[in-house]
């Protein structure tokens, strides 16, 4: 429940006010505005998906980004989606996937994310549709609840795939990670691969396929909402940065609290995202609009990831930039 109660000073969770609702909800696209008005670009589709599919053009989307409910119980808002046997779940997926798919242009990139528990049925779903799967990348999430008869699961998996293994657009230099370097080599007195900065000695490297510099949003940050299973910017940063160029359009069939259009929007790609709850879909617009006035996305700073807790570092050199 998304409530108009005061957070304390150093909680930067974004809420919806009172106010805040009466001016969103005209804003949001219905699936009635969507049969009137089919141009999708840059906008906020507060619907079922299933429904509104039907209505978006064919392969307009450069990128696809989707993070469906996973197979577990798990309220979102008013609905509550339930955990189901593994052959249930692919048929859930079935329902969806290949219309999602059509949304894709012939040269991009998809994105589909879950859990230790779903992610061989989104393997298989992906197989089915005659995607090429280009790689499965594992984000360790860091927070977690703890089992009490098991391992606390403190991973999640992203799989990447396209429509033509010789036609996708990839941008490693756009994605690489700025790591403390720990064995400082030089080469003829000078740093080998490696500068030496105010801030410390850095690397840029380029990015693997486990991912261990993001954490997941929480009340200090002013990302974060009250979504439930809200992804990090800095996680939807690198998959757009990486697979999709300026002015490209980023689709999102289940929006939540709208992390991926606003991270479109901050690195300037264009963006359409559907999300059955309504007030989801208006706090994705809240978000939109404090894009127009802050563009930053914690961890990554001047075109680089930084690995975990290096903001002391970050900052310094920052100062150093400053009084140089
Ligand atoms: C895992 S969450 C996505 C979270 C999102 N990536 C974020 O960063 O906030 C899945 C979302 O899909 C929405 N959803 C579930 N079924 C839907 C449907 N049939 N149509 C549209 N949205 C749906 C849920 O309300 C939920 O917000």
């Amino acid at each position: 429940m998304i409530t108009n109660k005061k957070n304390s000073s150093r909680n930067k969770t974004m809420a919806l006010t009172v106010e805040d609702k009466s001016v969103f909800k005209n804003r949001l696209i219905t699936l009635s505005d969507l049969k009137q008005h089919p141009d999708i670009t840059n906008t906020t589709i507060c619907a079922d998906t299933f429904k509104a599919l039907s209505y978006l053009p064919n392969e307009f989307a450069d990128l696809i980004i989707i993070d469906p409910p996973y197979n577990l119980t798990k309220n979102f808002g008013n609905r509550t989606f339930n955990a189901m046997n593994t052959k249930a779940y692919e048929k859930y997926l079935d329902s969806w996937f290949h219309q999602v798919c059509l949304k894709l242009k012939d040269t991009g990139s998809l994105y589909l994310c879950g859990d230790y528990k779903c992610t061989s049925c989104l393997q298989r779903a992906i197989e089915k549709e005659g995607l090429f799967i280009l790689n499965r990348i594992t984000w360790q999430r860091e927070k977690g609840r703890g089992a009490a008869n098991n391992w606390k699961n403190g991973m999640e998996d992203i799989w990447f795939a396209v429509k033509n293994p010789k036609s996708y657009y990839f941008n490693l230099e756009a994605v690489k990670i700025r790591r403390s370097v720990l064995a400082p080599y030089k080469k003829d007195g000078l740093p080998k691969d490696w500068q030496a900065t105010a801030g410390g000695n850095f690397r840029d490297t380029c990015p693997s396929n486990f991912w261990d510099d993001i954490s997941i949003p929480f009340w200090s940050m002013s990302e974060n909402t009250p979504h439930p299973t809200q992804k990090p910017e800095k996680l939807y940063a690198k998959l757009i940065l990486a697979s999709s160029k300026e002015g490209d359009m980023v689709f999102d069939p289940f929006l939540g609290s709208g992390t991926s259009s606003v991270v479109a929007k901050k690195l300037n790609r264009k963006y359409c995202g559907i999300e059955i709850d309504e007030e989801y879909a208006m706090l994705s617009l809240k978000r939109l609009k404090a894009a127009d006035n802050d563009k930053s996305i914690q961890g990554y700073t001047d075109g680089v990831f930084w690995e975990r807790n290096t903001l002391q570092k970050q900052n310094a050199l920052k100062q150093n930039l400053k009084n140089s």
